[in-house]
């Protein structure tokens, strides 16, 4: 579980003193090291993605003679396999791993005082409250929109992704067997098409808003954020 260390007062010869940064293990190495593949992998899946919708202008000379889409597309389904691999490790470090681990997977509707945690952060980064609050993990509003702009989102577009890779490999396939019912609930291919082209804009904005909140964050909350998902430690910035 979480230890704090406290790194404990330290006075120079001048009697300045340095105040006590108190320091938690939060992410575990896995979890890290998923997160940066993972975003590595969205960022091709978004730029490959984006480009199998609207491809680039058509070469001139044999069709033979190059393979643009082909290495598109092949790109597109190398970084979806790795994103789903991941997402699978991810589910099963939820199960192993400590507390934190498990925050993306669910959202604690029953609670009062989680509620409460998202209006108080709705309104600190509407820069209506003077004053951060303090969470060792994500803070609520940012464990919501993980759960469902993310866990959901991307759990989706695996879905999806593998339905329309099974159209490729033919109805004997495994990506058949596991993800054909999809075709049950949207018999018109295009329309899973669409879906998973707009679970990708879901995602884009997602990120745009993450990476904001994560920088933000790094610079006005009393703790650490972008350097606690590098080396898992989150430092606080005062005591209290
Ligand atoms: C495709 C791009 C990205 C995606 C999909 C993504 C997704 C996620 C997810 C799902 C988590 C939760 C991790 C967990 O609890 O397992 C997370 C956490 C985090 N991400 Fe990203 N991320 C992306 C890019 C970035 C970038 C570029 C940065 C740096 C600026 C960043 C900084 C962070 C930080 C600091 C946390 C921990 C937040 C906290 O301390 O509460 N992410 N990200
Ligand atoms: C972050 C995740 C992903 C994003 C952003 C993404 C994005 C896209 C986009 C925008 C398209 C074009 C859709 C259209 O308008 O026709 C597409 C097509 C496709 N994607 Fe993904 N995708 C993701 C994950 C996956 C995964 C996990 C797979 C599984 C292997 C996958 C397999 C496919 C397939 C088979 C196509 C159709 C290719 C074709 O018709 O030539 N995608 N994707």
């Amino acid at each position: 579980m979480t230890e704090l260390t406290q790194i404990g007062d330290i006075s120079d010869s001048h009697g300045a003193t340095a105040i006590a940064r108190p320091t938690v293990y939060v992410y575990e190495a896995p979890v890290r090291l998923w997160h940066w593949v993972n975003a590595a992998a969205i960022l091709v899946l978004i730029v490959t993605g984006y480009l199998i919708a609207s491809p680039l202008p058509s070469l001139s000379g044999e069709a033979s003679a190059h393979f643009q889409m082909g290495y598109i597309r092949f790109i597109h389904f190398t970084a979806g396999q790795i994103m789903a691999i991941g997402f699978l490790f991810r589910v099963y470090w939820g199960f192993v791993g400590n507390t934190h681990a498990r925050q993306i997977f669910h959202v604690p509707v029953w609670r009062r005082s989680f509620w409460r945690g998202v209006l108080h952060e709705i309104r600190w980064y509407s820069f209506l409250e003077k004053s951060p609050k303090q969470y060792v993990g994500h803070n609520p509003l940012a464990q919501t929109a993980m759960f469902f702009l993310y866990t959901l989102t991307a759990l989706f577009m695996i879905v999806t992704g593998f339905a329309l890779y099974s159209e490729g490999e033919g109805a004997a396939s495994w990506q058949h067997a596991l993800f054909g019912w999809v075709f049950s609930i949207w018999p018109n291919s295009q329309e899973v098409h669409t879906l998973h082209h707009l679970g990708m804009w879901v995602l884009v904005t997602f990120i745009v808003v993450h990476i904001y909140a994560a920088i933000r964050e790094d610079i006005m909350s009393r703790q650490s954020i972008i350097s606690s998902m590098i080396s898992g430690e989150r430092q606080f910035r005062d005591g209290d």
